[in-house]
């Protein structure tokens, strides 16, 4: 079992998380094309960045958007980027990488997280209604959106 824990990105760690691979076919799954048209509403203050390590060794990278005050649901309290390293995948620190998010969510006073994500093969969505999220709606384009109930 992988000792996991989370820590901040900052400078040291920065470029292990930059170099994290992935497995063929995910990469174009990373950037979710709602969030990509999205990103200039994003409060800097509320962004949420951290890398997961086994031990010494940077095996995942997610970062959060905290923003109550946004307009629109997805940008309130939003996993904006998750993402594993293709030789970890499968071991269970996507799970845990959300499961962090939820906690730092529910700190905040949100009752409810949410994700976009795209359709098809390769996607995350296997991925996230194992953990809990359920599909609440589709964003203008095209793609789900999810919610994860932190009652
Ligand atoms: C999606 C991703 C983060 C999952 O990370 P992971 O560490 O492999 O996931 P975990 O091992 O924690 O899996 C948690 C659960 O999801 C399930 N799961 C994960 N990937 C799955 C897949 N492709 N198909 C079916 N189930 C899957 C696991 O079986 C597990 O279920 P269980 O706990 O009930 O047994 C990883 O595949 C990834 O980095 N993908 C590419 C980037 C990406 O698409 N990011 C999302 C952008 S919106």
């Amino acid at each position: 079992m992988p000792e996991l824990r989370l820590e901040e990105l900052t400078a040291s760690n920065v470029e292990a998380a930059n170099r994290l691979t992935l497995k063929p076919g995910q990469r174009e799954f990373l950037a979710p094309e709602t969030y990509t048209h999205s990103e200039d509403q994003l409060d800097p203050a509320g962004s949420w960045p951290r890398v997961i390590k086994d031990g010494d060794d940077v095996v995942g990278y997610i970062m959060g958007a905290f923003d109550p005050d946004a307009g629109d649901e997805y940008l309130r309290a939003a996993i904006w980027r998750i993402h594993v390293a293709a030789e970890a995948q499968g071991s269970g620190v996507g799970r845990f990488a959300v499961e962090a998010l939820a906690d730092e969510a529910r700190r905040r006073g949100f009752d409810r997280v949410t994700v976009v994500w795209a359709a098809g093969e390769g996607s995350p969505e296997a991925f996230f209604e194992a953990v809990g999220f359920q599909v609440v709606g589709e964003t203008p384009y095209g793609e789900k959106l999810g919610a994860l109930s932190l009652a």
